[in-house]
């Protein structure tokens, strides 16, 4: 390279860093001083990433006030500004085992050339809150900041004071060996819990809701008012200690984070002693499946050198140790342009708007719709079509909108028009005053409410009719072939191969399941007649009680209410249901096709009330031996039992399989009996 040429280079890359430090700063305001970030971490990591390598390579471009050279943003105003006895630095983070292993391999390396030292590892869930750092002088809690932009922090002490999980004053226990030193500062997260951040939300007294739980216990932590942040659900968990006088402490870190216990602070109990890399991959792995059941939010694993004296070996690089590392999950959030919003129609005529969107892969998956709920979440969200906005993908279900970016509204931007009839038959949609619910009345007249209403008849635990798919029954409902459940029985193997996408063979074999699907069970057929809120349960409990469907047909509002599940607005829907002369019709012709739902015999509801769990309500949790979670309730049913899916003090059994995870501890906690499949068998 020529002089010229290699100047125009070194231009263009020094253009390309302070676009970056732009950026990196703006970001850090946004997510630091108020709370607002507009990108996802994993975003912000890799801006921040590629500064620091250009950095690296170019290092004549370095300057002070580049974000590589501190860790986040000012302190707003409105608190005290304090400076950290020692820097409250971040962590770097790896989002590969291959990046892991390096970091592994580089540190052990690194203490080799020195001597040989204990190479044990803790980790620990990196909790997704805010870090806080606690003053003790003489065991009394004097003082709390934030980590602000690691050098100095905002005086918080009033508020940290109102969190119960902080004590005011460390306990010795009156155990000799129980130093309290002179001065001591204990660092660690301040979260709100998942549950708790729902609940929160819910509050009339915010003035908008949080986004999630990290930014609501940021909030709730910036009050300037402490006795609002009293009010807020704030937990604390310690991980590290920093400034000390007047003890000598513990030379590993597994033993400080046990003198933090006996101190009286909350540890996190998934903190684990990990000898390699080995032991740290499987903790990973588990942390990454028994994420979604904590109650609080994680986004990752902190890796930290158990030794002190490596760790004071390994030191720092830049704004990092070498001797910890955060292990990010895959992130769960990003960002896309809202392009069109469709709306569809749900079996019970309820129209869910769902936004199309600029195709964007987060965690791995290439994410191209989100749920916008329904007409009030939108108009929460004030969010237009060509905005960008920021996805939320938790597990397998729906990605979410959560927020609009309305700072980078573009002028294009276009309002979301609800539609004022049903997208699919025209029909003038209903409207609750709240616009949470639009819902298209014309039943299963309105092609759309037929095909989600068929698909719900077939389905497993409905009729059970194998290989009558969704496009099949959209094919059969657009060719007018069926407007009613019953034509499903009359459809001939001569039509059904006119169909497209539908071989001999699969037409055989669709007749097939049409005609073991006609011997059925009454609950069963209920649950598949698509009563409005009579679920499976709700079918099995009316089946048992009313034994057969003219019974049931002819129930009195006092009838109903006397089983179980069924309280004023079912009984009001099942009452409803029978009085629609079509519904009646359709009865008799799935009579007439030959379906057939033997009616139950009174004896066994006389001897189910007897039952010991008869009117009993259960959870089942874990896998069962033997037995599926659907056969199982099926039996419980039977005799009257009512299965639930989360654990509260209704709940009067807990049957647990292996591997039962956190409802086993709640119903522990709550002092619910605990049953073994085997042991409930026998007596059903
Ligand atoms: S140790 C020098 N341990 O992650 C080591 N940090 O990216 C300092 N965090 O600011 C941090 N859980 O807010 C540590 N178990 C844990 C953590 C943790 C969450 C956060 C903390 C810190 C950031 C670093």
């Amino acid at each position: 390279m020529n002089a010229s040429t290699t100047k125009r280079v070194i231009n263009e890359i020094a253009k390309e860093i302070a676009q970056l430090r732009q950026q990196i700063t703006e970001h850090d305001d946004r997510y630091y001083v108020w709370n607002e970030p507009i990108i996802s971490d994993a975003q912000y990591d890799l801006l921040m990433q590629r500064l620091i390598s250009l950095e690296q390579q170019y290092p004549q471009l370095v300057t002070a006030t580049s974000p590589t050279q501190r860790v986040g943003a000012a302190p707003r105003a409105g608190f005290n500004t304090l400076t950290h006895k020692i820097p409250m630095l971040s962590l770097d983070n790896v989002y590969d085992d291959k990046t892991l292993s390096e970091f592994y391999h580089r540190a052990h390396e690194r203490l080799q050339h020195d001597s040989s030292q204990n190479s044990d590892w803790v980790c620990e869930p990196k909790l997704d809150g805010i870090a806080v750092s606690l003053t003790y002088e003489q065991g009394i809690f004097k003082q709390g900041t934030t980590r602000g932009d690691g050098f100095n922090g905002e005086d918080i002490t009033e508020n940290l004071k109102t969190l119960r999980s902080i004590p005011l004053r460390l306990n010795d226990n009156n155990i000799p060996t129980i130093i309290i030193p002179t001065i001591i500062e204990i660092r660690g997260e301040v979260l709100i819990g998942k549950s708790d951040f729902e609940q929160l939300n819910q509050q009339s007294s915010l003035e908008k809701p949080f986004a999630n739980p990290r930014n609501a216990a940021a909030g709730s932590l910036r009050q300037l008012d402490s006795r609002v942040t009293a009010r807020r659900p704030l937990g604390f968990y310690a991980y590290q200690l920093g400034y000390v006088e007047g003890m000598d402490l513990p030379n590993t870190h597994w033993e400080r984070l046990q003198l933090i216990r006996h101190w009286g602070l909350r540890v996190n109990h998934e903190v684990k002693l990990c000898t390699d890399l080995v032991a740290i991959r499987s903790y990973f792995a588990n942390m990454a499946t028994i994420r979604d059941r904590l109650d609080y939010e994680i986004d990752g694993v902190v890796c930290k050198i158990n030794s002190i004296e490596a760790q004071q070996q390994l030191g720092f690089v830049a704004r990092a140790p070498r001797w910890a590392v955060a292990y990010k999950f895959p992130a769960y959030q990003g960002i896309s342009v809202l392009e069109a919003v469709e709306f569809q129609v749900g079996r019970t005529g309820i129209i869910t708007p769902v936004a199309r969107l600029s195709p964007i892969e987060i965690g791995g998956v290439v994410i191209r719709n989100a749920t916008l709920h329904n007409q009030a979440e939108i108009e929460r969200l004030d969010c237009r079509i060509h905005d960008r906005v920021l996805l939320h993908r938790a597990g397998d279900v729906i990605p979410k909108v959560m927020k609009t970016l309305v700072e980078l509204r573009p002028e294009h931007a276009l309002l979301i028009e609800f539609p004022e009839t049903c997208p699919v038959c025209t029909s003038s949609l209903e409207r609750s005053d709240d616009h949470a619910i639009n819902r298209c009345p014309n039943g299963l007249q309105c092609p759309a409410q037929l095909k989600a209403a068929i698909k719900h008849f077939a389905s497993r635990q409905a009729m059970d009719i194998e290989g009558l798919g969704e496009k099949l029954i959209e094919q059969l409902v657009d060719h007018g072939h069926l407007s009613s459940f019953a034509d499903l029985y009359t459809l001939s193997i001569e039509l059904l191969s006119t169909l497209e996408r539908m071989g001999k063979k699969s037409a055989d074999n669709l007749m097939v399941a049409l005609e073991k699907s006609k011997t059925t069970t009454l609950p069963r057929l209920l649950y598949a007649l698509g009563i409005r809120d009579v679920g499976l349960s709700t079918a099995t409990q009316l089946a048992t009680h009313f034994n057969s469907i003219e019974n049931l047909c002819s129930a009195t509002e006092t009838d109903l209410l006397a089983v179980n599940d069924v309280g004023l607005v079912v009984a009001h829907h099942i009452q409803t249901f029978f009085k629609q002369p079509q519904n009646i019709e359709l009865i008799t012709r799935l009579h007439q096709v030959g379906v057939i739902w033997p009616a139950i015999p009174k004896k066994i509801t006389s001897e189910s009330t007897q039952h010991a769990f008869f009117g009993k309500t259960f959870v089942i949790t874990g896998s069962l031996a033997n037995l599926s979670r659907d056969e199982a309730k099926a039996k419980l049913e039977a005799i009257g039992a009512k299965i639930t899916s989360t654990i509260s003090k209704k709940t009067d059994f807990l049957l647990a399989g292996e591997n039962a995870g956190s409802k086993l501890e709640k119903a522990v906690a709550l002092g619910i009996p605990t049953l073994r499949i085997e042991d409930v068998i026998p007596l059903l």
